[in-house]
């Protein structure tokens, strides 16, 4: 049987690296004041539809209950806290800053760092339209990349403001927007002869568009600004975050049909893989399903993406280098669960020998889990007081007298 196509089989190994991931999103999350929530996995149609259209369906995993109930798996959790927020927004004190870690299903072709099935931190706030609670999230998201040792040299996050690009539609008259937005969205993926060509069709003023695309972000705001373009939130998030991890990239659009002002999207460097996280301000997606006026920014960030790059920068931690194995000569398994509970209460993560296994095959059972420390418990050494521990990097022992504690 082999699996379906675009999910993956997590054995402990690859768990552990899920687990590890988890784990610095959700640390990372609580220490920056946000709360975790969680949401269903299967949703009515409806939710997903009623922003992005029917066409949007081609990208779910969408079918019919028994009931005769349109329903879908999510494919994302954006929808879902809109929801929330419509049933439960009036009671909650705002700003909400909350998180979750949904896995997400999405019926796409799949390709390198993008799957069928994937999990994705979230991270928003919502109910305070002050740049600063996008500065907030902006932050959060560099603080997130950097925790897994990656640093302003192997990625940047891509800024940019749909109300920036709407201006420059007005005022370079650009005759076909919607055509215009696929090719910013197009425009780090295709040759720049290509894009000036498609530029052309869409405005005769072509050559100042494109000067645009080549000038540094301090000449770039000026020259906005003299347009009579407002450059003032988007400056604003570059003088209090810096340049170290933000770029300011015109050709940032963002997919989604629900962002409404700043958006951004953090890639590695070496722009070898797909986008780490994307997100943005979206002020209009809760009042659109029904509930009140509130202003919302987030972002998403993938599995998949962000574990290919940690294991070519070879950034993933060894998992078991901490944990301890508990090795047993003869029949001392009594014993040795007691010494086994002695060093939990120690704080060691510890796994006991239950086979009958000699000493050097359990030793070989440990070192293939990437254990680095083992406790010899034998009959003789017992009779002594005394058990063995063993550093498996450096081959040395240690005789510790039992009684004295560990
Ligand atoms: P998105 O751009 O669709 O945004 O996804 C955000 C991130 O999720 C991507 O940058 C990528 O890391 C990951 N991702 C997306 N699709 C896949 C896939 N098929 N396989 C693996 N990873 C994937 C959203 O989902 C927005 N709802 C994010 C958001 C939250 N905006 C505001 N709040």
């Amino acid at each position: 049987m082999q699996r379906y196509i675009g999910t993956r089989d997590f054995l402990p190994n690859e768990w552990k690296a899920m687990n590890y991931l988890f784990s610095v999103w959700r640390d990372l999350s609580i220490e920056n004041g946000f709360e975790e929530y969680e949401a269903p996995i299967i949703e009515d149609v409806k939710l997903f539809t009623a922003k992005s259209g029917e066409d949007i369906k081609n990208q779910l995993f969408w079918f019919k209950d028994k009931g005769d109930r349109d329903v879908c798996l999510r494919a994302e959790i954006t929808p879902q806290l809109a929801r929330y927020l419509v049933s439960y927004g009036k009671g909650l004190k705002k700003p909400l800053k909350w998180f979750s870690i949904p896995r997400l299903f999405r019926y796409e072709k799949p390709q390198k760092g993008r799957l069928r099935e994937f999990f994705q931190f979230n991270a928003d706030i919502i109910g305070e339209e002050s740049v600063y609670a996008t500065i907030e999230i902006i932050d959060l998201a560099i603080k997130i990349i950097k925790s897994f040792k990656l640093t302003g040299k192997d990625f940047k996050i891509r800024v940019n403001s749909r109300k920036i690009i709407d201006s420059i539609i007005r005022i370079f008259k650009i005759n076909d927007p919607l055509k215009f937005y696929l090719l910013l969205d197009k425009k780090l993926k295709i040759d720049s002869k290509v894009f000036l060509k498609e530029l052309m069709a869409l405005t005769q003023d072509y050559k100042s568009l494109m000067k645009l695309f080549d000038l540094k972000r301090n000449d770039l705001f000026k020259e906005l600004k003299n347009k009579g373009i407002n450059v003032e939130r988007l400056k604003k998030i570059f003088d209090v975050l810096g340049n170290e991890c933000l770029e300011f990239d015109l050709s940032i659009v963002r997919g989604l049909d629900y962002y409404t002002d700043i958006v951004f999207e953090a890639f590695d460097s070496g722009n070898e893989f797909r986008a780490m996280l994307g997100g943005g301000e979206y002020n209009n997606l809760v009042k659109d399903l029904g509930g009140e006026d509130l202003p919302a920014v987030g972002f998403g960030m993938g599995d998949a993406v962000l574990l290919e790059l940690l294991s070519q920068k070879k950034l993933l931690p060894e998992f078991n280098k901490n944990s301890a194995f508990l090795a047993t000569i003869g029949d001392c398994y009594k014993e040795a669960l007691k010494i086994k509970n002695f060093l939990i209460e120690k704080g060691v993560s510890i796994d006991l020998n239950v086979s009958s296994k000699n000493l050097s095959k359990q030793i070989q059972y440990a070192e293939s889990k990437g254990i680095s420390t083992v406790y010899i418990v034998g009959e003789k050494e017992l009779k002594k007081g005394i058990v063995i521990k063993k550093d498996l990097i450096t081959g040395k022992e240690k005789k510790i007298k039992s009684n004295q504690g560990i």
